[in-house]
């Protein structure tokens, strides 16, 4: 099954498990909650899954193509065809970077939690959002389990795609879906439970702005891991019988499927419990605890078991992260798995540690007016993905040739893609076109008006020396 020495996934589940593993993770459970609490609910998740079906599903099904058809990771896949598109690529491994600034820091949060669960954070129903606050700003306890956070990952990354990433996938993903569905069932039982479900699901159009899609847009690409390289460099470790469409689909469907248990996980207690769902990034360590505080004798074991599942969730897909820019490292600059996942994880550490920081003892420091851990969360998720996922789009629709992208989506002829012509549409045609309206509009009603003009400039220069990278 190894074409030329390349690693692959061993089998059709293990593959779909760690695509999902890397698209399902804080994305879903961490951050759909929050920014569809403070986007003002239903309203929300209708654009959301608008921006999921016409733009992620598409963006997905193309990643996954370029990747297995060149067998290379996201810089080697453009440079294959266009030297003057290697930007394309680095900007997806400076995202992958950027991303790993933050995202082990709410991975230590919640390996902290199910500790914490154990230790009284339950006992105090009334101090539970101070606990998180004080937590969070402590110099020195966070940036501890980050580090172990850390470790995990770099130990699954190093192991390679199928003793490692896959093997983590196939049995933390299914556990993950078990405890959201036991959650749920529990949550549903509280007494004014309902309220929830119709914030969810009974949308609001009056609380849409223009920023309300570039939010939706950028979420739907953080969820789906797309923008930035990383199903592509899945596709590349993917074998000529899979069907692209077919899993692409899956793989969505399984992550979007995900988000919504994860809202159903939460806003029902959250109403039932009289509390705001405009909490922000506090939210799931807030309201999930006070959950499990009011269940009494069983709370504990709950606990435990949701911050297990958030922090599989978180690190299957910091796995997919980390493994972005290994495999650049290794497919680029000839370096071995080992020497290249050590060495991109230390620095990811001392981005990490500037994050965490922030939060608290450096909460004077900024950059562009954010401290750093919003500002790789709002680089990345505002501009960087959204961004990458178009010029993918460019690139696919108008310098690959169509009769390329169909045989690779028909592996070679032999299977039906009905829908090839739509979605060859969507990407040549649509998707460019809206994601450039989506992100004008949402772009200039962003407050922090330095960082997206660096964000852009960090972009073109990329593009004019991209031959060079
Ligand atoms: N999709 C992941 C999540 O939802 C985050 C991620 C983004 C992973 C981009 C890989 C690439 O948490």
């Amino acid at each position: 099954m190894e074409q030329k020495g390349r690693e692959s996934w061993g089998t059709r589940f293990g593959f779909i498990m760690a695509a999902a593993g890397s698209a399902i993770g804080l994305g879903n459970i961490w951050r759909f909650p929050y920014l569809t609490g403070m986007n003002g609910g239903g309203a929300f998740i209708v654009i959301y899954l608008g921006c999921v079906l016409f733009v992620g599903l598409s963006i997905m099904t193309a990643e996954l193509a370029i990747g297995r058809r060149t067998q290379l990771a996201a810089v080697g896949a453009y440079k294959a065809y266009n030297k003057g598109w290697s930007f394309a690529g680095v900007l997806g491994v400076l995202s992958g970077f950027f991303i790993m600034g933050f995202y082990p820091v709410v991975g230590g949060w919640s390996l902290a939690y199910i500790f914490k669960s154990f230790t009284g954070l339950l006992s105090n129903t009334g101090a539970i959002g101070d606990v998180f606050g004080a937590f969070i700003g402590d110099p020195v306890q966070p940036l501890i389990w980050m580090f172990l956070y850390m470790i995990i990952n770099v130990v699954i990354v190093a192991r390679g795609v199928h003793a490692g990433i896959e093997l983590a996938g196939k049995i933390l993903m299914p556990l993950l879906f078990g405890l959201l569905i036991i959650i749920i069932l529990k949550g549903l039982t509280l007494p004014g439970a309902s309220a929830g479900l119709s914030f969810l699901f009974v949308p609001d159009w009056s609380v849409v702005k223009g920023s309300t899609f570039l939010a939706a847009l950028g979420q739907a690409f953080f969820s789906l891991s797309l923008g930035m390289g990383c199903m592509i460099t899945y596709g590349s470790y993917l074998n000529k019988e899979e069907k692209l469409p077919n899993n692409a689909l899956i793989v969505v469907s399984m992550d979007t499927l995900a988000a919504i248990l994860a809202g159903v996980a939460l806003f029902p207690p959250l109403f039932a419990f009289g509390m705001e769902p405009t909490a922000g990034p506090g939210l799931v360590f807030v309201v999930a605890p006070q959950i499990f505080a009011e269940m009494g004798g069983f709370g504990v074991l709950f606990s435990v078991l949701f911050f297990l599942a958030l922090m599989i969730a978180a690190l299957t897909s910091s796995v997919s992260l980390l493994e972005v820019v290994v495999a650049y490292l290794m497919d680029e600059k000839k370096i071995d798995r080992k020497k290249a996942t050590y060495g991109t994880a230390v620095v990811m550490l001392v981005l990490c540690t500037l994050s965490s920081l922030s939060l608290g003892a450096m909460s004077g420091v900024t950059v562009f007016g954010v401290g750093a851990f919003d500002f790789f969360d709002i680089l990345t998720d505002k501009i960087f993905l959204a961004i990458g996922g178009m010029l993918l789009a460019i690139f696919a629709g108008w310098f690959l040739k169509k009769e390329d992208l169909k045989d690779e989506l028909t592996n070679g002829g032999t299977l039906s893609f009905g829908l090839f012509e739509v979605w060859y549409n969507l990407i040549k045609y649509v998707i460019p076109v809206l994601i450039g309206i989506v992100a004008a509009v949402g772009i200039v009603s962003i407050e922090q008006t330095s960082l997206m003009i660096f964000g852009i400039l960090v972009i073109v220069v990329l593009a004019i020396f991209s031959k060079k990278l």
